[in-house]
């Protein structure tokens, strides 16, 4: 048999996919089970956006597209982040894939070269995507702790001592997957500050949830004076609009769009030319379809954080953004005599047939952070009252 590269062995994976592999096998096997697994929208993608898409089909848009995407929407999402981030953005400075993932390896491609030491700074916990891609790419894993003390953010402290001559970019996600943490405005100026004092830094601004802020506005390090030039904006249709499956994202930055083009036309081409057309429409059209899953993702949130602190061992801060609660389980497991996160989600299946992941899905475990698991509250709320309780009745079954 012919072999198998080291690079392909090493690849992870998101294990959402994997539970959700399990969730199915044990639905198939007549199993109850309530999930909270995956990270997507449960709306229907908004009638107009997908009308627009049916019109792009007849209307015969059926072709492949300049690698960097068709100018109607490189246009439109220079003006909306232009607006959104309160920076001056060009269409050229805007290169369209299909969803915001891809550039995540085409950004760690394009600052590191393989074997080189090149060092990579990304969040841990973290979007598994990360330190996977860092890994394949030879480049240097390192990663930086999110605090629960600090609403899951890193001490901008810890960032300023990992950065080294070999630090060649950092990654930033905020809202963020899976803690549902924000980067506030004060911890992006002292990034910013500490960046200024390492010129030579990329950061990949992972801003997919940027339209998923319940509390205050949305911060992105590229609004602050100085920092645009160096900052990787990562945004897509995905999670706004409920578009999971359509795969449409992008990437901004003025010196890297040509280098993320030339990627685009050595691997996908181009996105799709009919979701292009229907993300013109997602960005430009009318936005209350938008707002209304955002404002029922908040009301969500409270529902699902207010039930998990009345659970017995569990205490769960309010997630500023997103659409995960990041409840820290430490007692509960003690409780149930779970030895860590992923005992516990494991019986939590099997005993009670609730679906999450657990900390270790996202990195691993942060040393003195104690056990969480992850909920996406991208479900009813009846499938979250019922969850949670499931989750109590199993608590509480082993307290007696
Ligand atoms: C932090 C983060 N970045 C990127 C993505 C990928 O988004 P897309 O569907 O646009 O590829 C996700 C999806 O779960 C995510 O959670």
């Amino acid at each position: 048999m012919p072999s198998i590269s080291r690079r392909s062995d090493q690849l992870g994976t998101e294990n959402a996919f994997v539970v959700l592999a399990e969730v199915a096998k044990l639905q198939a096997a007549g199993k109850d089970i309530i999930s909270f697994c995956i990270g997507q929208p449960d709306f229907p993608t908004p009638a107009n956006i997908q009308d627009a898409a049916v019109a792009a089909i007849r209307g015969g848009k059926h072709g492949y597209t300049p690698s960097a995407g068709i100018a109607e929407l490189r246009e439109a999402i220079a003006k909306y982040v232009s607006r959104t981030r309160g920076i001056a953005v060009g269409a050229d400075d805007v290169v369209v894939g299909a969803g915001a993932k891809p550039f995540i390896a085409y950004a760690i491609l394009s600052v590191t070269d393989h074997g080189a030491g090149d060092e990579v700074i990304y969040p841990n916990p973290g979007f598994p995507i990360y330190e996977s891609q860092i890994r394949a790419m030879g480049a240097v894993p390192v990663p930086i702790y999110l605090r629960e003390s600090r609403g899951f953010n890193f001490d901008p402290a810890e960032l300023e001592a990992k950065i080294t001559p070999r630090t060649k970019l950092l990654i930033l996600n905020s809202p963020q997957n899976p803690t549902g943490g924000i980067v506030p405005a004060k911890d992006m100026e002292a990034i910013a500050a500490i960046l200024a004092r390492h010129p030579d830094v990329w950061v990949y601004a992972d801003e997919i949830y940027s339209r998923l802020v319940y509390d205050g506005a949305f911060a992105s390090l590229a609004s602050i004076p100085g920092m645009q030039e160096r900052t990787i904006i990562s945004d897509g249709a995905s999670k706004t609009w409920a578009m999971t499956g359509w795969r449409l994202g992008y990437a901004v930055n003025k010196a890297l769009a040509p280098v993320f083009t030339r990627w685009v036309t050595n691997t996908e081409s181009c996105a799709s030319q009919i979701s292009q057309w229907a993300a013109v429409e997602a960005i430009s059209g009318p936005q209350d379809a938008a707002e209304m899953m955002r404002e029922s993702f908040r009301r969500r949130r409270d529902l699902i954080v207010g039930l998990l602190n009345r659970v017995p061992g569990v205490t769960c801060q309010s997630p500023g953004g997103a659409f995960y609660a990041w409840p820290n389980v430490t007692e509960a497991c003690r409780i149930v005599g779970a030895k860590d996160s992923e005992e516990f989600r494991l019986r939590l299946l099997h005993e009670t047939g609730v679906a999450v992941l657990a900390d270790i899905h996202f990195g691993p475990r942060v040393p003195d952070e104690g056990q969480h698991i992850r909920f996406s509250y991208a479900a009813s709320n009846e499938a979250i009252e019922k969850g949670v309780a499931r989750m109590a009745d199993f608590v509480r079954r082993h307290a007696k």
